[in-house]
């Protein structure tokens, strides 16, 4: 494939304007050579736009109750093989504080999805206390905070961002209603999704979103839609892993490409995202490493720019499986922390160190607004 009528290299910070069935053709690839051509350019995107350093935000995935049943997820409501947990606030702290002390600029708040006023105040409360308990000289608003929590209503929204959280995470799964809709339970809809994120956006969240790669009869067309769908809805932040599958989840009855398959193809949708949409920041997934070791790295050579080790307590760890073989290294280890360090510096990238790490879009959106 020719490259240079794919890359359209940029003038200015705009998402590039390929169609989805360029996309397609680049997620198609399997040759070699035009893999690694493909994953330099990407790299050559990501340094361009967003420059060589990768931030880490820890992930403490705080409970694993979900009143969801998604078809994939092996933390559905009707799994009864799980032991569930929720941490206390005091728990929570004192990971956010390491993570602070240990220079990452910010934290993933992650859990099941409920939406009783109890755990809304509890999550309102926890932002509170991470903002005021991690405020430093080095870093005067305390650690960033992004909240993974689920579908909300817009007045939950509205307390978590009062209370000091300034980005949210809420993956689309895909952008086929029609995969959706067979991937999820009846009450669960592809239109409610959708919601949330404008609701993010415009209440003030930096809004991250993603999919699931290589999921039952999901096409590559499908995924194609996918990046076309997060330049429509001009996202700041992407997540993106491999579907794997859980025994205890109804989708793992239906078969899917092999391990190696899911693999190449999530690092060639990161690095189709990094030459459409450019400046947005991309994370390198846990699900990535689940099926390579080094995943996280090679999706950092495919054009993302951000790791998110886990910092949930060990005791908890095992049991926030949303799929089978979930990787539980202890990453708040620190021969762990600076062998992948080590890791990221001879891939030529910089750690940064007490830094939000905000994606360039946000700031790159408010010049566009500010010169219109
Ligand atoms: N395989 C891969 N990713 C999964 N998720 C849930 N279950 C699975 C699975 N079996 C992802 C979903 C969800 C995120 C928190 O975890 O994309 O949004």
């Amino acid at each position: 494939m020719d490259m240079s009528t794919l890359i359209q290299r940029p003038s200015i910070n705009s998402p590039s304007t390929l169609s989805a069935g360029q996309i397609q053709s680049l997620l198609e690839m399997t040759n070699r050579d035009e893999i690694d051509a493909l994953s330099r350019e990407a790299r050559w995107m990501t340094l361009l736009h967003c420059g060589c350093t990768v931030y880490f935000r820890g992930i403490i995935e705080f409970s694993n109750i979900c009143n969801c049943d998604c078809q994939y997820c092996g933390i559905r409501r009707s799994n009864g093989d799980v032991a569930r947990y929720q941490l206390t606030q005091g728990e929570i702290l004192r990971q956010a504080r390491w993570c602070a002390d240990r220079g990452f600029g910010s934290v993933v708040l992650q859990s099941g999805e409920r939406r009783d006023p109890r755990f809304v105040d509890f999550v309102a409360d926890v932002v509170r206390a991470i903002k005021r308990e991690t405020r430093s000289a080095i870093l005067p608003d305390g650690l960033g905070i992004t909240l993974c929590v689920g579908e909300q209503s817009r007045e939950s929204y509205r307390r978590f961002f009062d209370a000091g959280a300034h980005r949210y995470l809420l993956r689309i799964e895909t952008s086929s209603p029609r995969l959706f809709q067979r991937w999820h339970p009846a009450g669960q809809t592809f239109d409610n999704r959708r919601h949330c994120l404008d609701h993010l956006r415009a209440i003030g969240f930096q809004v991250g979103t993603g999919v699931m790669i290589g999921a039952p009869w999901q096409t590559t067309a499908d995924l194609a839609a996918d990046v076309a769908f997060f330049r429509e809805m001009d996202v700041d932040m992407i997540g993106m892993g491999p579907y794997i599958p859980h025994h205890a989840a109804p989708l793992a009855a239906v078969g899917v490409d092999s391990p190696a398959v899911r693999l190449r193809r999530t690092l060639l949708a990161i690095a189709a995202v990094r030459l459409v949409l450019r400046d947005v920041n991309i994370a390198a997934t846990t699900a990535l490493q689940t099926l390579a070791p080094l995943g996280r790295e090679r999706g950092l050579a495919f054009g993302a720019n951000v790791i998110m080790p886990q910092v949930t307590p060990a005791s908890c760890r095992k049991n926030y499986t949303l799929y089978d073989a979930k990787p539980c290294d202890d990453e708040t280890d620190s021969g762990y922390q600076k062998a992948l360090e080590s890791r990221i510096r001879g891939l030529g990238r910089t750690v940064g160190r007490h830094q939000w790490g905000d994606s360039p879009r946000v700031f790159h959106r408010k010049a566009l607004l500010r010169s219109a």
